[in-house]
């Protein structure tokens, strides 16, 4: 059938323009216009729309095709139209109602569409990956963390789950750390040999595997039963490296057979990539922190043994060092001292009379009083104590009670004679607490004292041996203690 004459015009526009006649049919259709529609003006013309395009009653466009024959009203907007042969394509529509019916004004933007979409996965997967990085820094429960960047990953992918399979070389396993998208909770159990298998064999291979459809791959998966219940059709693996060697397994999962593009490939290893960082981070971090902690703890355990070794040696002092130690971190307490400066007081308390250790025997084991000579040698115990610990840079803090323990408020003690306030606080403390316990015990030069007689000499030497506002507050511990 002709076209009519009267659109010459409109024949050669870029965009596509028809005409509609009040009974459906086209009037008039130009090449683009025909073009849009993957067909030619004199296929159309003559023809109604719901005919060529069966279904086309229910979509947008044809409710505002008739609004626009019947009602007289124009509209604008954008459409996506689907072909008989599934291709997808956006048109901006302009109808206007003309005499003879509708005209209809349809510009391709398929492309400008494509770009926005493109755009926007873009920004999608930039937040995955920034996700990632946050994740990087965080240095909170890492599974969590991973958690987190996983739900970004299925989302930016657009699969339906994803799991992170960590290496464990003691056992030969990958075993599952974090996951997201996964109907049953079995998914958590996973483990996989390393180097067997499809898993095992991308993680020790470290070559990607991507499988569109399983069902038409040739080797069933090992976790097969599980993949057919969750019902998974598409599958892929990235390997997890750092510093060239396995570290786990980056697994995808869709419930439908996918085709990836190049991009989606090579976004599917920057996040194994980012992953692979994100967990080396963690590592190092949570490795640290155990070896600061087992360092600690060796330290510890060290100058417990130091402490015990001494209580060892000087016989008759059995257990002093542990109670003056516990005695002393609880008035420490009592006087509202930091917890910081009680670790520091405590390992003091356990090593005050670490300068022993430079004592010979036969002074330290004397029945009897000390000769002037041997008073010369004890005395050094605290100068002893400090050349000892200065070196060990963790312990310095702790030195005031092994090296000021024998000093006394009237400036009368050794080893420097310092005088009331000039005496450090701990060491003020410990002095107490240490005669306090030494009067109460046996000792090789003399049997131990009544608490009566204890509780006298403390009181009588406040502003002599002792701090005076120190006795007080002990007495009253004491006291409160034994009533
Ligand atoms: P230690 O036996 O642990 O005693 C610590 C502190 O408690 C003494 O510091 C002293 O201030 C007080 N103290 C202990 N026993 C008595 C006592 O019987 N009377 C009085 N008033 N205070 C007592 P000090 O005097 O600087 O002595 C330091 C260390 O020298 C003692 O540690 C002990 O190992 C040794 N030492 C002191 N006196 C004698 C002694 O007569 N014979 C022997 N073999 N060793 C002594
Ligand atoms: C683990 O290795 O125990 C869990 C993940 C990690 O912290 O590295
Ligand atoms: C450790 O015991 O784990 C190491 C700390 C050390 O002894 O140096
Ligand atoms: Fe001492
Ligand atoms: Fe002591």
């Amino acid at each position: 059938m002709d076209q009519p004459a009267e659109y010459a015009i409109l024949d050669h526009l870029r965009e596509g323009c028809q005409v509609i006649g009040f009974d459906r049919r086209y009037r008039y259709v130009n090449a683009a216009a025909a073009r849009h529609g993957r067909s030619t003006p004199i296929e159309l013309i003559g023809q109604k729309m719901t005919d060529l395009y069966p279904g086309v009653e229910a979509t947008t466009l044809y409710t505002l095709l008739e609004r626009c024959l019947d009602q007289r009203l124009p509209a604008e907007f954008e459409n996506e139209f689907t072909y008989p042969n599934g291709a997808r394509a956006w048109f901006t529509i302009k109808m206007d109602p003309i005499p003879e019916g509708a005209f209809i004004l349809s510009i391709d933007i398929t492309d400008r569409k494509r770009a926005e979409d493109s755009l926007q996965e873009h920004v999608t997967r930039l937040e995955a990956l920034r996700a990632i990085d946050l994740a990087i820094v965080a240095t909170g429960d890492l599974t969590s963390t991973l958690e987190g960047v996983l739900e970004r990953v299925v989302t930016s992918l657009h699969v339906d789950a994803a799991d992170l399979l960590l290496y464990r070389p003691e056992r030969g396993t990958l075993e599952y750390v974090a996951g997201c998208g996964f109907r049953q909770a079995e998914a958590g159990q996973t483990v996989v040999p390393f180097g067997q298998g499809l898993a095992g064999r991308t993680a020790f291979d470290r070559r990607a595997v991507i499988i569109e459809d399983l069902a038409r791959h040739p080797e069933p998966p090992e976790r097969g039963a599980w993949f057919a219940d969750e019902g998974f059709v598409f599958y892929a693996a990235i390997p997890l490296v750092t510093k060239g060697n396995p570290i786990g397994l980056f697994e995808v999962f869709h419930r439908t057979a996918l085709t990836p593009s190049p991009d989606w490939i090579e976004f599917l290893h920057a996040l194994g990539a980012q992953a692979s960082i994100a967990i080396d981070h963690g590592r190092l971090y949570r490795d640290l922190q155990r070896v600061n902690l087992d360092l600690t703890l060796a330290y510890e355990r060290t100058i417990e043994g130091w402490s015990y070794a001494l209580d060892l040696r000087d016989r008759e002092t059995k257990g002093h060092t542990l109670r003056v130690t516990a005695l002393t971190v609880r008035l420490a307490r009592l006087l509202g001292t930091a917890e910081d400066e009680i670790t520091h007081i405590r390992r003091g308390a356990l090593l005050h009379d670490i300068g022993k250790m430079g004592i010979p025997d036969t002074i330290l084991l004397k029945p009897g009083p000390l000769t002037d000579d041997e008073w010369k040698v004890m005395r050094m115990h605290p100068t002893y104590a400090r050349d000892l610990l200065y070196p060990i840079e963790y312990l310095r803090p702790c030195l005031p009670i092994p090296y000021a323990h024998h000093e006394k408020w009237d400036g009368s003690g050794y080893p420097l004679g310092l005088k009331d306030e000039q005496i450090p606080l701990a060491a003020r403390l410990f002095a107490v607490v240490d005669v306090w316990d030494a009067l109460s015990s046996n000792r090789p030069y003399r049997p131990a004292w009544t608490q009566t007689e204890v509780f006298d000499h403390i009181q009588g030497q406040a502003g002599i041996h002792f701090d005076p506002q120190i006795v007080e507050v002990f007495l009253r511990e004491r006291r409160a203690r034994s009533a």
